[in-house]
């Protein structure tokens, strides 16, 4: 006979495209990012019993670092974790982030009230920081925020919140920007990257040569955020471009990275690396009306295309 669940929630969250400042924003300097339209769905049932379960295995729970923490930092036992998603796995585009914020939304859920989206952003964090051991707070505040964000710096548009500071970096304000209303373009290589190993290679490069490149990414960034304030779409291409070039200087580009965005570069206002780099994807912004163009110019290059939208809503929970 089929037990009947203590609770059951499912929620949905949004893929994310870090638009300007990766990396960089782990050292505090500012970072955009994009929510975009990649939904992943979180199924959880509550039972009271342990162990916890992903797809009806207590095994690949237990595998999975994100998920072990996400119940440690929110608190929950006897889950059956379900997850659906349109994004590709250690791609760049959120997947870790999107699983933790839905099942952190389902764990602090409180009945009716609407989630309490710091409250949501901050645990959320803390539970992907203490799976990874490093990085900033960009994936899940996207996620739970939606639209167009800044994570770090000194705070460019209406507050939302702010993230205390972890393993000795931050903190972070986080502030909504304005969305222009473009979609864009997002590539995946086929290659997972492998966000700690890239973010703790970048840290030893910083700490040896110092922090020029990562101040240069953070100059761009802020004439980024002036770029999207005025919704000047060749301003935002051609730093992109720039964004990419400092990347590449940062050591986080790699041959094949290069030869798509040589190609998709001919074709759109702007292209660079999204996320850690060394393998995951690449974000491109395309001239008015010519995403598909740009689209196939990455299909020609042997990657996974997506034209996407902004997702307008961070992760939300399914009223049952
Ligand atoms: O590749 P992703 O989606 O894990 O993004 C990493 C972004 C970094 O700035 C490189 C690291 C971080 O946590 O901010």
């Amino acid at each position: 006979m089929d037990v009947k669940p203590l609770w059951k929630r499912t929620a949905t969250a949004p893929g994310k495209a870090i638009l300007f400042g990766e990396h960089a924003v782990v050292f505090g300097f500012p970072a955009v990012s994009l929510a975009v339209d990649l939904p992943t769905t979180v199924t959880t049932q509550a039972y009271d019993r342990e162990p916890c379960t992903l797809e009806g295995s207590a095994e690949a729970f237990q595998r999975i670092p994100y998920l072990r923490e996400t119940v440690r930092c929110c608190g929950g036992r006897g889950l059956d974790v379900h997850v659906r998603s349109a994004l590709p796995r250690a791609s760049g585009l959120g997947s870790s982030a999107a699983v933790t914020c839905g099942l952190a939304a389902a764990l602090l859920s409180q009945g009716s009230s609407p989630l309490d989206r710091a409250a949501l952003a901050k645990r959320s964090f803390e539970a992907e920081f203490s799976a990874q051991g490093v990085g900033s707070p960009v994936d899940t505040s996207t996620l739970c925020a939606g639209g167009i964000v800044s994570v770090g710096g000194k705070g460019y548009g209406k507050s939302l919140w702010e993230i205390p500071a972890t393993g000795g970096k931050g903190p972070w304000k986080v502030d909504r920007l304005p969305d222009p209303g473009w979609d864009w373009v997002v590539a995946y290589t086929g290659s997972p990257k492998a966000t700690g190993k890239v973010v703790s290679a970048v840290g030893k490069t910083v700490a040896t040569s110092g922090t020029a490149v990562v101040e240069k990414i953070a100059a761009i960034t802020e004439k980024g955020i002036a770029a999207l304030f005025k919704g000047d779409r060749e301003e935002v291409g051609r730093l992109m471009k720039e964004n990419h070039h400092w990347l590449g200087e940062l050591g986080v580009s790699n041959p094949r990275l290069e030869e798509v965005a040589e190609a998709v570069r001919e074709v759109a206002l702007g292209v660079k690396i999204t996320g850690a780099g060394l393998g995951g994807s690449l974000l491109a912004l395309a001239r008015p009306g010519e995403e598909t163009r740009v689209a196939r110019a990455f299909a020609r290059q042997g990657t996974v295309p997506f034209i996407v939208k902004i997702s307008e809503s961070g992760v939300r929970l399914e009223t049952n």
